[in-house]
This record gives structure tokens, C-alpha cells and sequence, in this order.
């Protein structure tokens, strides 16, 4: 299995991250009460394809209908943007685009909210995000693969709530999944060893409550089993000498874009 992309994919893969990361970042005004999923879809879909000449790896993906993912609440991921489905305030939402740019993906998601944050969804969002951010702070090559899934589970654990374990994070170059896979909880058969130019997603799913998850009849759009309340974040990454590099990095995140982890 080799993983490691050459010079030229890493250039094209630090264009296709940008963009992806330029939408979230786009649309960020437009998610408030009253919009339905079908409109932040919509938003998405003209900014990826006419201002952007990209295109997204959602739509059609095994027959996904829509060009991004919206996961609303109870919602882990792969939720389907519907014009019926409006948001509220006090809902969550996951945002998650895929794009497709010179024939490479960039991968990348975070949670908005609606109005007036909750105690509960601000406390999940955040341990989410830091859970992510905590995995970000280790990678460098000469580590195994689990040591991710290790940091993220110790985390969201010690604060009281759980991982899921049906989905990982995943290679990504020229097709949307590839290997290896990237558990976000300890499994030590996850143990290939992290070399310099692989790239990959880091994308924990977290629930208030059980990590239980359940598919719904659309063959798409995954509860939480016990409707608890779930949060995620994802980016896709670049090991270097050092640490990684963050290609899927929003301007105003709280972490440096280049880390430098190896002591
Ligand atoms: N973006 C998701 C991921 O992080 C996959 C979505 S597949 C879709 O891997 F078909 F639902 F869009
Ligand atoms: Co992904
Ligand atoms: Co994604």
C-alpha cells in the first residue's frame, strides 16, 4: 500500500483543500433560521461550480443526490439537503463538502449553529473540534496510525461523551476514499505507519450520548440510535517533515495552518 503522494499531487491537493475550505467559509452568513438545507445546498452548489469551475464529489457518489452533506442535530452524517427541512433556532448543523478540482478531492466539515447556542450543543461542538485538534497535534511520520484514534477517543471519553465507530477518515487524492483507513477510536490492527506525503481526512463523529448509530430508509442520512445529539469536524491533512500541514485550513481557526509536532 503506498499512500505517499509525489510533488505534484501535493501542489494540486493544496489547491483542491483551499477551495474546499472556501466554501465553509462562503457560507457561513447564510446559515440562520428560516433557510432550508436545500438552499445552503444550492449556495454551495453555484459558488463550487461558477465561481469556482469545480465540481463536488457528492453529487452522485454512489447515487447521493445532492452536492453536500447537511447533518442537522440527531444527525451524525450523509444528511440529504431538502427544501422542507428548515433551520431553526437553537439546531446544529454539519456542513460537509467534497470538491473536485484538476482531478483531486479536498475534504472538509464543521458544525454551525442557529441562533442562541445551548450549553449542551456549544460543550459537544467544542470537544469535537478540540478532539480534532488534539489528533492534528500528533501526527509526524514514525507514528502508528491508531495513535490518532487513541487521542481522539481518550478525549471525547474523559468528557463524557462517545465516539462512532461505523465511520473513519480516509486517504483522499485523486478518488474521494482511498486507503488507509482512519479510525477515530484505539484499534491496534490501525497501524500503518505515518510517512511524510501521505495525505488523509481526520473526521470524528461525536455523540451526547450512546455511539450507537442507525441508517435511515433513504439509504443515506445516519442517527444517533437514541436521537442524542451528534457533532463533527473534518479536515484533510498533509504529513511533512515535522508534524502536518492542514490543507482544508479556514482562515480565523484557532490552530496554526503548518504544525510542527516532532520534538
Ligand atoms: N464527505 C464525506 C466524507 O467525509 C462523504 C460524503 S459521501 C456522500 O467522507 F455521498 F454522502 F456525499
Ligand atoms: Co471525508
Ligand atoms: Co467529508
Amino acid at each position: 500500500m503506498n499512500c505517499i503522494k509525489t510533488d505534484s499531487e501535493i501542489k494540486k491537493m493544496r489547491t483542491s483543500g483551499r477551495l474546499a475550505a472556501e466554501v465553509l467559509e462562503m457560507i457561513e452568513k447564510y446559515i440562520k433560521p428560516n433557510m432550508s438545507t436545500e438552499d445552503i445546498n444550492q449556495i454551495c452548489h453555484d459558488f463550487i461550480v461558477h465561481e469556482k469551475k469545480a465540481l463536488s464529489a457528492c453529487l452522485g457518489y454512489h447515487g447521493f443526490p445532492k452536492s453536500i452533506c447537511t447533518s442537522v442535530n440527531d444527525v451524525v452524517c450523509h444528511g440529504i439537503p431538502n427544501k422542507k427541512q428548515i433551520l431553526q433556532e437553537g439546531d446544529i448543523i454539519n456542513v460537509d463538502i467534497t470538491i473536485i478540482k484538476n482531478n483531486y478531492h479536498g475534504d472538509t466539515s464543521k458544525m454551525f449553529f442557529i441562533g442562541k447556542k445551548s450549553i449542551l450543543s456549544q460543550r459537544l461542538c467544542k470537544v469535537a473540534q478540540e478532539s480534532l485538534y488534539r489528533a492534528l497535534k500528533i501526527v509526524q511520520p514514525g507514528i502508528p496510525l491508531y495513535t490518532i484514534g487513541e487521542t481522539i477517543q481518550n478525549y471525547v471519553e474523559e468528557n463524557d461523551f462517545s465516539v462512532v465507530k461505523e465511520y473513519c477518515g480516509h486517504g483522499i487524492g485523486r478518488n474521494f476514499h482511498e486507503e488507509p483507513h482512519v479510525l477515530h477510536y484505539k484499534n491496534k490492527e490501525n497501524n500503518i505507519i505515518l510517512k511524510k506525503g501521505m495525505i488523509f481526512t481526520i473526521e470524528p463523529m461525536i455523540n451526547a450520548g450512546s455511539p450507537q448509530v442507525k441508517c435511515m430508509k433513504d439509504g443515506w442520512t445516519v442517527k444517533t440510535k437514541d436521537r442524542s445529539l451528534s457533532a463533527q469536524y473534518e479536515h484533510t491533512i498533509l504529513v511533512t517533515e515535522y508534524g502536518c500541514d492542514i490543507l482544508t485550513y479556514q482562515k480565523n481557526e484557532k490552530i496554526s495552518p503548518k504544525l510542527v509536532n516532532k520534538k
